[in-house]
């Protein structure tokens, strides 16, 4: 329900998927410390064990590789041996492979789209039947990325996952403006995690996961629609957006690294 005020994530039982690492874990820290009851999932059990353990009952891990169709049946009863109720959830679950040629490997997509852009509507799957049952007024929040406001070199598959999420959470936006249930996108810059880690290139306005989590979670409290951040980064981008035919013919071309062709004929 669009501008309904909630109570703002106190006492609430939040799901985070991608809670292992990076902006997931930091989000569960102040989650907790704001004190939810949270979900913890991902496929690294030792790490959300290790969660579990940190926070005492506050917590509670639950395995979960959104890429795996398979699993969902029993990721469910898991879920429903945990809550029988769901206030937020995050989905903050996510991977990033570069295309650094246009000799197309369709699995690298594949991979990506399973991850960034499936997993998070099997997240919703899953919660969908809990939030229904919140007292509340619930919220989904999906993680998505600045790299769907303009197309980024070596981003193809990344940002076009993000980019179909960012559609997909706009829909349902519209699709539930007449339900209890709000769904969020969150849009975050460059975070220092090991999503991050390998990237040879400059990040401009860098954040940490905690910085980057107080931002996700002040979002979630307004309920906004789409949380950007950080400003420096996100306005002048997304006033570019509105320029991407002139982007993509004159700014492109001088960040492409593909330069030259250098295949054999
Ligand atoms: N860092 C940035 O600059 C940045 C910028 C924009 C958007 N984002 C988005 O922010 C989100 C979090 O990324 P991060 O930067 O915090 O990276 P991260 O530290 O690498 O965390 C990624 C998380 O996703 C989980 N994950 C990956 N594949 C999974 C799968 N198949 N099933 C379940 N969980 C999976 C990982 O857990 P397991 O390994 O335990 O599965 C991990 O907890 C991602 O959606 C990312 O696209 C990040």
């Amino acid at each position: 329900m669009a501008g309904h005020v909630q109570k703002s994530l106190q006492g609430a039982c939040v799901w985070v998927t991608g809670a292992s690492s990076g902006i997931g874990k930091a989000l569960v820290g102040q989650l907790v410390a704001a004190g939810n009851f949270v979900i913890v999932s991902g496929r690294n059990k030792d790490a959300l064990c290790k969660l579990a353990t940190q926070f005492g009952g506050k917590v509670k891990p639950l395995v979960f590789d959104v890429s795996c169709a398979d699993s969902m049946t029993s990721v469910a009863s898991q879920l429903a041996n945990i809550t029988d109720y769901l206030d937020c959830v995050i989905a903050c679950a996510g991977v990033c492979e570069y295309v650094d040629d246009l000799d197309f490997d369709s699995k690298l997509y594949e991979r990506v789209f399973e991850t960034n852009f499936l997993g998070v509507i099997r997240t919703l799957e899953l919660a969908k039947p809990l939030l229904d049952k919140s007292k509340t007024a619930p919220q989904f929040v999906a993680v998505g990325s600045l790299s769907s406001v303009l197309p980024f070199p070596r981003a193809q598959a990344y940002g076009a996952a993000k980019a179909a999420l960012e559609y997909f959470v706009k829909v349902a936006r519209i699709d539930l403006s007449h339900q209890r249930l709000d769904v969020s996108l969150v849009r975050p810059g460059f975070v220092a995690t090991a999503l991050t880690s390998n990237n040879d290139f400059s990040m401009p306005f860098l954040l940490t996961p905690d910085a980057a989590a107080k931002r996700i979670i002040d979002g979630v409290r307004k309920r906004k629609a789409i949380i950007d951040f950080p400003r420096r980064l996100s306005w002048p981008l997304r006033f570019l957006g509105l320029f991407d035919g002139l982007w993509v013919r004159f700014v492109g071309p001088h960040l492409t690294r593909m330069k030259t062709n250098t295949k054999s004929v």
